[in-house]
């Protein structure tokens, strides 16, 4: 699919850029999760993205990406990821995966945050805060020398230990002036094996994790991943690159985390 099946090294300069990229996410997502109630249109906090994106200068970048329609993807409850927001609204209980993606001098940022919706069970907030916990894990292992294994096994092993599912079909990804590149960062996979990390990668971590089987499916309109089980799924995806002094991540929650009035590590 896309032209650049080697790894692309980026420079100091281009991982500057990427980074406003990325900011441009965070403002977004940030402004997304002011909407964030029970009684909200899917569609409605699309149009908030894309307005807020172009209006900051950038586009979309999963607008007329293979022909996906929207700006957002907005994955409730036993949605894992690829959700098109349509005219369905959130629920108090729902929890709520909105992965954004902006494109913005010549460079794409891309990062995704789980939302609670009203109050939600104690048994999906275990599952967001520990998926969310295992995306630091494997941010952690994204170090030069390590390999994309090393990452997927830091999320895989964390995540079954509470017996888990950890989707297989999707992975994190290399990302630069194209939104996907080389490697693949699966969330599952052995200590040593897959590709050398090395400085100047930039990549996304995003692991999609089912409260019960890993079993998904996609739906007729070619996009909807769901859970086979329809129990739910949370979904959360940084951007960082790897540099000498370890993983500098790029993207944040911080501002997330200022409208949530949550406290947010990065
Ligand atoms: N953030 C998603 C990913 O990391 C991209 C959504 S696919 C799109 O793969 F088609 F909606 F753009
Ligand atoms: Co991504």
């Amino acid at each position: 699919m896309n032209m650049f099946n080697k790894i692309r090294l980026k420079s100091e300069e281009e991982i500057e850029i990427i980074q406003k990229s990325s900011l441009l996410v965070g403002k977004t997502l940030a402004e997304v999760a002011k909407y964030i109630k029970p009684g909200v249109p899917l569609t409605y906090l699309d149009r908030i993205a894309e307005t807020f994106i172009r209006d900051n200068g950038g586009v979309p970048s999963f607008k007329g990406y293979n022909g996906y329609p929207a700006s957002l993807c907005i994955s409730v409850d036993d949605v894992v990821v690829h959700g098109i927001p349509d005219n369905s609204i959130l629920k108090d209980g729902d929890i709520v995966s909105v992965d954004c993606g902006a494109y913005l001098n010549g460079y794409h940022g891309d990062y995704a945050y789980t939302f609670a919706v009203g109050n939600v069970s104690e048994e999906k907030k275990l599952l967001m805060d520990r998926t969310k916990e295992s995306l630091y894990r494997g941010i952690n292992a994204a170090v030069a020398g390590n390999t994309t294994g090393d990452i997927g096994h830091a999320v895989q092993t964390y995540c079954e230990s509470f017996g888990y599912g950890v989707v297989r079909e999707l992975c994190g990804h290399g990302i630069g002036r194209n939104m996907h590149e080389k490697p693949d960062v699966c969330n599952y996979g052995k200590p040593g094996k897959g590709d050398l990390l090395r400085e100047g990668m930039v990549i996304c971590i995003e692991p999609m994790i089912t409260l019960g089987s890993r079993k998904i499916y996609c739906e007729r309109d070619e996009w909807t991943i769901r859970t086979l089980d329809h129990k739910p799924a949370a979904h959360y995806e940084h951007q960082l690159a790897i540099t000498k002094n370890g993983p500098r991540v790029l993207s944040t929650y911080k501002l997330i985390g200022e409208v949530l009035g949550t406290e947010e590590k990065l």
